[in-house]
């Protein structure tokens, strides 16, 4: 095996696509992926790549400290692609301490064991780790981030992944560990789970069951499909630069409402019913406590210097997200526990 990579998160959403992706490109790669399984991880994701030779799975938690350092001495990992973390921010605002220990206090775990156990092979190694755009923010009407705006996070999640952010680049400033960090915008796609907007919606609305839009529905979203997201990861990890960041964003801004209500067109005609009844199911509800008005990514950096960009419409994007979720039912259901219908239902039914 030509290198042995540890990704963290990999039984999640975008750690799923990206898992997928590297054990199949790249059968030279082992793959090592370590997931606590929390709510959002789930094994069923990797079922297709479950038995490929070079992908094996380890549970574990990146909080424990002891584990993670044993992890580090008992394989060579020639890199790692950190993706773990707590990712919605309605559970930040409801029970941030889960956010520091894992966004801040995990990564600093999983930096902390790179460092001491590569010791001064260092510079053949890469720390590469998974940001979101919300650290940098809300961006009124105009304006884009690009790699030099200021982080200005205000969600319990984006202040604890800038934190995670600063970590790693501390790491790279003071003990020389090889990083790179990327800054993406929100995802969409299969297997997200259905706390985030864009599976709720459709999981609702399949269920004729009200569809919650936060405040007016006015907030703007930046959506890229999952799948470019893994793209950007795998052409950053082979040919980024070290001490870099690089932003990544579909150039593809929603209000929330007309996302929505697209997304009701799209469940019309694939649900065989007439149109405009999924739009009847648009409730409009009390708002997100500081909910970033606006969030937009200016990719040129990663577009000009390696060539990349979004290969999906958003239109071919939804409809593709759609069909997979009609599809999958059973994975939908096994997701829907006791423990998300509790969380939604405190979630929700508050409002
Ligand atoms: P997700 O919530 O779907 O998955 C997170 C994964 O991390 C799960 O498999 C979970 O079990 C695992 N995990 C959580 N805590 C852990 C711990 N303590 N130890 C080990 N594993 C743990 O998240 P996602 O949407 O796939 O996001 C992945 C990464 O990408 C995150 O770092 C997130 O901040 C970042 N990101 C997400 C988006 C987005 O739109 N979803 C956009 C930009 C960046
Ligand atoms: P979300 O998918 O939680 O991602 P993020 O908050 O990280 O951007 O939410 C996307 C947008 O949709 C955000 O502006 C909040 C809004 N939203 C709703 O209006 N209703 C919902 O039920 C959810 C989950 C989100």
């Amino acid at each position: 095996m030509k290198k042995t990579i540890l990704v963290t998160g990999g039984a999640g959403f975008i750690g799923s696509h990206l898992v997928r992706r590297f054990v199949k490109k790249y059968p030279v790669y082992r793959i090592i992926n370590l997931d606590k399984l929390t709510y959002a991880g789930n094994l069923e994701n990797l079922r297709d790549v479950e038995q490929n030779r070079n992908y094996t799975f380890i549970k574990g938690d990146i909080n424990d400290t002891a584990f993670i350092d044993e992890l580090f001495a008992s394989h060579m990992f020639d890199a790692v692609i950190h993706l773990a973390a707590e990712s919605h921010v309605d559970r930040s605002i409801s029970g941030p301490m889960e956010f520091v220990n894992t966004n801040i206090t995990g990564t600093v775990n999983l930096l902390n064991s790179a460092r001491i156990r590569w010791k001064e092979e260092t510079g053949s190694k890469l720390f590469y780790h998974i940001s979101t755009d919300e650290v940098y923010g809300s961006l009124g009407e105009e304006g884009l981030f690009t790699e030099e705006t200021a982080y200005d996070p205000r969600s319990p999640y984006s202040a604890s992944k800038a934190g995670s952010d600063h970590m790693v680049r501390a790491w790279y400033h003071t003990y020389g560990l090889p990083v790179i960090i990327s800054n993406c915008s929100n995802n969409y796609g299969p297997n997200q789970f259905p706390e985030k907007l864009i599976p709720l919606a459709i999981n609702n609305i399949k269920n004729n069951r009200a569809v919650p839009v936060y405040g007016r529905g006015e907030n703007i979203r930046d959506w890229l499909y999952v799948e470019d997201h893994a793209a950007a990861i795998d052409l950053l990890f082979h040919r980024g630069q070290s001490g870099r960041t690089y932003n990544v964003g579909g150039n593809n801004e929603w209000r929330n409402i007309d996302l929505i209500r697209t997304l009701c067109v799209i469940m019309d005609k694939k649900l065989d019913r007439p149109p405009g009844t999924s739009e009847k199911l648009i409730t409009f509800v009390k708002d997100r406590a500081g909910h970033d008005l606006r969030y937009a990514i200016d990719n040129s950096r990663i577009s000009r210097e390696l060539g990349w960009k979004p290969s999906v419409s958003f239109q071919e994007g939804l409809e593709k997200t759609v069909d997979w979720y009609l599809d999958n039912e059973k994975w939908l259901k096994a997701v829907i526990s006791g423990e998300y219908k509790s969380y939604y239902d405190k979630q929700y039914l508050e409002r």
